[in-house]
């Protein structure tokens, strides 16, 4: 063999070893870069918005991928279509179809999604006089009990179960209702949401009931098709015409992005310090206003001409459901448990209505 032969041999063979070794590296490195990743996707924490096509539900997943780092995965539900706009704005959130009266379509989120760390409740039938039409409806609706039997069945009752309810669980006879005051509805859609929290209460370990009041704010990303209370106001005072608000129904409403925090405080708490907790919570801004007084913060924020506002008492009306008169709200332990401050209500009116809201 010619000696230039043999020293081509030697480096060929010394360059093969070399490169083995590298290779050997590389792939080693790519092991362990992959397991990291997997480790880190397992640890990420799985969150469901039931209901995620509703007022709340959107705001509520734009809440979810506005995070800094995008912590957690999200999948949401929907009822009927979802509509693509919304589709196209929370990509790459999975979306699938449930229906709480049956419970059909959970079992595909089990199996594709997995079991969630954290479900939000947003699904139901909201509207109090649809609820008064079909009070069958609102009961398999509105009390998630084939939701509550998925989530025993398939996990070991560790999801943490963040349900919306209402401030019309209450009575309406007394200003500024806490917590532990009676229930008693006056209405359907009240019942409904009793019987949801009673459900709940019995057959879950790991919940947060949150008695919202009236949630006001911006159009969502694919406008929802029921009137909005701050654009509706708006809209009738700005026709000019003599409109009638009642002097005598109290609220505490809330703007749409508290009720947002709150429940994101209440996940990051979940994920991250593991503790169940068992919690009922009025959300509720910190305002006491009659519908009248609503009414004069538009037309403040608007410059629309108060005198066009008329006082009427809510009797003077029929419905066709009946409305509780003063379900305002002591939300002490909202602040106190969370340390969530809600906006005053002029000012979540003014971002309702202003350049930045788009609605
Ligand atoms: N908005 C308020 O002022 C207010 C005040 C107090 C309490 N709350 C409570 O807060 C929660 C959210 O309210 P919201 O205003 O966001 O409600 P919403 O806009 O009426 O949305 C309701 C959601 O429920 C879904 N849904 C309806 N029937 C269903 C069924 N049979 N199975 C599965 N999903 C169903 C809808 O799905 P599709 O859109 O796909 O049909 C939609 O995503 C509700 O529990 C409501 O009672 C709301």
């Amino acid at each position: 063999m010619h000696p230039w032969d043999c020293g081509r041999g030697e480096i060929a063979n010394s360059s093969l070893e070399e490169s083995a070794r590298q290779l050997l590296f590389l792939l080693s490195f790519r092991d362990c870069v992959w397991e990291r990743g997997r480790e880190r996707e397992m640890d990420r924490k799985r969150v469901l918005v039931v209901g995620g096509t509703g007022y709340l539900g959107q705001h509520l997943l734009q809440g979810f991928l506005e995070m800094e780092g995008k912590p957690y995965d999200v999948a949401f539900t929907h009822h009927s279509s979802p509509p693509q706009k919304l589709l196209d704005a929370v990509s790459p959130c999975p979306a699938f179809p449930v229906d709480l009266q049956t419970g059909q379509g959970f079992d595909t989120i089990s199996a594709t999604f997995g079991q969630p760390d954290v479900v939000i409740n947003c699904a139901a039938l909201s509207i109090p006089r649809a609820c008064e039409t079909d009070p069958d409806a609102a009961m398999a609706t509105n009390v998630p009990s084939s939701l509550v039997k998925w989530l025993s069945s398939t996990g070991n009752g560790s999801t943490l179960l963040i349900h919306l309810s209402t401030d019309q669980v209450y009575e309406g006879e007394k200003s500024f209702y806490k917590e532990d005051d009676e229930t008693i509805p006056v209405n359907v859609y009240g019942k409904s949401k009793v019987a949801a929290e009673q459900f709940i209460q019995s057959n879950c370990s790991n919940f947060a009931i949150l008695r919202s009041s009236i949630i006001y704010g911006p159009q969502t990303i694919s406008p929802v098709t029921k009137s909005l209370p701050i654009q509706w106001i708006d809209s009738v005072l700005s026709r000019g015409d003599k409109v009638e608000f009642f002097h005598d129904e109290f609220r505490c409403p809330v703007y749409v992005n508290d009720v947002v925090a709150t429940i994101l405080t209440l996940t990051k708490n979940w994920t991250t310090d593991g503790r169940q907790i068992q919690l009922v919570l009025n959300v509720g801004g910190p305002d006491r206003v009659s519908r009248f007084q609503m009414a004069e913060t538009v037309a403040a924020v608007r410059g629309y001409d108060i005198s066009l506002i008329k006082a009427v008492s809510s009797s003077s009306v029929n419905r066709g459901v009946r409305s509780p008169a003063d379900i305002s709200m002591d939300i002490s332990r909202l602040v106190q448990t969370l340390n969530i401050t809600p906006i005053p209500f002029i000012d979540g009116v003014k971002l309702t209505l202003g350049p930045a809201a788009g609605s």
